[in-house]
């Protein structure tokens, strides 16, 4: 007797499933809504990166679809989701905080559903945590089972205890998940998930798995069915986004998917992060000067610029090699804003090493810096590192970095002043509601007068007042 195989479950048989989930329990919230007269409500809080924030869109579109409506107010809620971040420590102590403080919504409303997902439950310590100390969760996932969201909340729903649901394996992209999104005109659009570098310090890669790349052909359908609703601006997301396609079996890499994505009618700019420094090739910035629509922009961490740390970081180039590949993109891209992260007090970081990190901020003069003390993460090979320099050493350093940035990000905005440049003008300035906001190509914030009817499009703008943060201007006319 020939031996019967269970039917291999395909993504889309898998995502039918949830969906199915999804309509019943809409169904339900509908007749509840009909006794009551009160709209579901949902609140999702996110921390930590972009794929952070693209999760959350996900999240969203599947509580979206199950009838719940966004609420700004958490005390509104009848659900609540915590996206959480594990990168440095303070972003886990901000979150015990959190869900320390949601105890009260629970006591006051015992129906409200508090679900906790993200990178920090891919910890298996987190998740227990929750457990043993937080009664008052509902709902635990990761970061590769958020397609199961509607399974999971409707078992969660029959649960007297916190459910706890994490894969520790990737599993195979599930495309096609509902998405709901924050912004119309601007959009992110993950291309590969996970990171294969195992930079010493980072928990990324256990909590994100190892790099998986989309199908050329799903990323381009999302982008050209945003383009159709009038998004005019997408940033490509991945951890290592110069790895795309080396996972696949088709032909592809990074800078062949941009040329298709620079192809599609309606996009109008492209962005991308992050660029990892070694895998940064020729042939993307040769790719980034040709595509029009590819913006001047580069954000190219470094982390430090002593040799001997980059190598105890396990980067794999050094400050030369850094610096000649900026000199590169400065000269091929005329005006290209660069931005970059960097870590203080690394373990065994001495104040010479730490003048490499200053002298790197010197020369390439970035337009932005996003700065951390370093932070020990559990599992990391840093994390067996001696590191005997105290806090208060690394913070005098760190502040030594902040002064210098400064004035060089200062400086850098000064040369905008009397310019006319593109602006991808959003909405309204939240910190002066009667004027216009939006970004230049190389990412600046502008905050400007215009005219009526102009959110959604190009438009040029005059600068004329600078500030640190953002810079300030006049509408000229609209791009043509
Ligand atoms: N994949 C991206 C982003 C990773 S996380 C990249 O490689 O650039 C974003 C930033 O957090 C990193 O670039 C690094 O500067 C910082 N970071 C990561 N782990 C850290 C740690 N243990 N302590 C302090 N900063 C850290
Ligand atoms: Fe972390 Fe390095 Fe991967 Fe970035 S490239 S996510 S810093 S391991
Ligand atoms: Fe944090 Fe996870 Fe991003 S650990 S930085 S949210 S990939």
């Amino acid at each position: 007797m020939s031996e019967r195989k269970a039917p291999e479950i395909l993504d889309n048989d898998e995502l039918l499933r949830q969906k199915k989930i999804i309509l019943r329990i809409r169904e339900n919230n509908e007749l509840e809504q009909l006794k009551t007269g009160r709209q579901k409500r949902m609140h999702v809080i996110t921390f930590g990166c972009q794929q952070n924030n693209s999760d959350s869109e996900k999240i969203m579109g599947m509580l979206a679809g199950m009838g719940y409506t966004y609420t700004e107010k958490r005390e509104q809620a009848d659900i609540i989701i915590i996206n959480t971040c594990c990168v440095r420590e303070n972003a886990e102590l901000k979150l015990y905080g959190n869900i320390g403080a949601l105890k009260h919504l629970k006591a006051d409303n015992p129906s409200l559903i508090i679900g906790v997902c993200g990178c920090m439950m891919q910890q298996e310590h987190a998740a227990e945590t929750i457990r043993r100390k937080y009664r008052h969760v509902d709902l635990v996932f990761g970061t590769h089972n958020i397609y199961k969201l509607p399974e999971l909340l409707e078992r969660s729903m029959n649960e007297k205890y916190t459910l706890i649901d994490i894969l520790n394996t990737e599993g195979t992209i599930i495309e096609d998940i509902p998405v709901l999104r924050e912004e119309k005109f601007k959009a992110w659009v993950t291309i590969m998930y996970g990171c294969n570098n195992f930079c010493s310090y980072c928990i990324v890669p256990y909590v994100r798995g190892r790099e998986r790349s989309r199908k050329p052909e799903d990323i381009i359908r999302e982008i050209e069915g945003l383009a159709k609703n009038g998004c005019k601006e997408v940033t490509l997301l991945g951890q290592n986004v110069n790895s795309y396609g080396k996972d696949l079996s088709a032909e592809i890499d990074f800078a062949d998917l941009i040329r298709l994505v620079n192809e599609i009618k309606g996009i109008e700019r492209i962005r991308f992060m992050t660029s990892h420094p070694k895998d940064i090739s020729d042939k993307l910035i040769y790719t980034m000067r040709d595509c029009k629509k590819v913006c001047e922009q580069l954000h190219l961490p470094f982390q430090a610029g002593s040799n001997e740390i980059l190598r105890r970081m396990n980067r794999k180039y050094t400050k030369e090699e850094y610096l000649s590949k900026v000199i590169k993109a400065k000269w091929e891209i005329p005006g290209i804003a660069l931005s970059t992260d960097v870590i203080v007090g690394f373990p065994g970081e001495t104040d010479e090493d730490f003048e490499e990190t200053l002298d790197v901020l010197r020369q390439v003069e970035f337009d932005q810096v996003f700065m951390f003390i370093y932070s020990k993460r559990k599992g990391t090979i840093a994390a067996e590192m001696e590191d005997i320099r105290t806090y208060e050493d690394k913070h005098r350093n760190f502040e030594k970095l902040v002064k210098l940035q400064n004035e060089i990000s200062r400086k850098a905005n000064e040369t905008y002043l009397g310019k006319t440049v593109e602006v991808l003008a959003e909405g309204f300035s939240k910190s002066d509601p009667s004027k216009y906001t939006g970004r230049t190509r190389t990412g600046k914030v502008v905050n400007f007068i215009g005219n009526n009817g102009i959110v959604g499009k190009l438009v040029n703008v005059r600068i004329n007042e600078i500030h640190s943060w953002f810079i300030n201007g006049e509408m000229v006319n609209e791009v043509k």
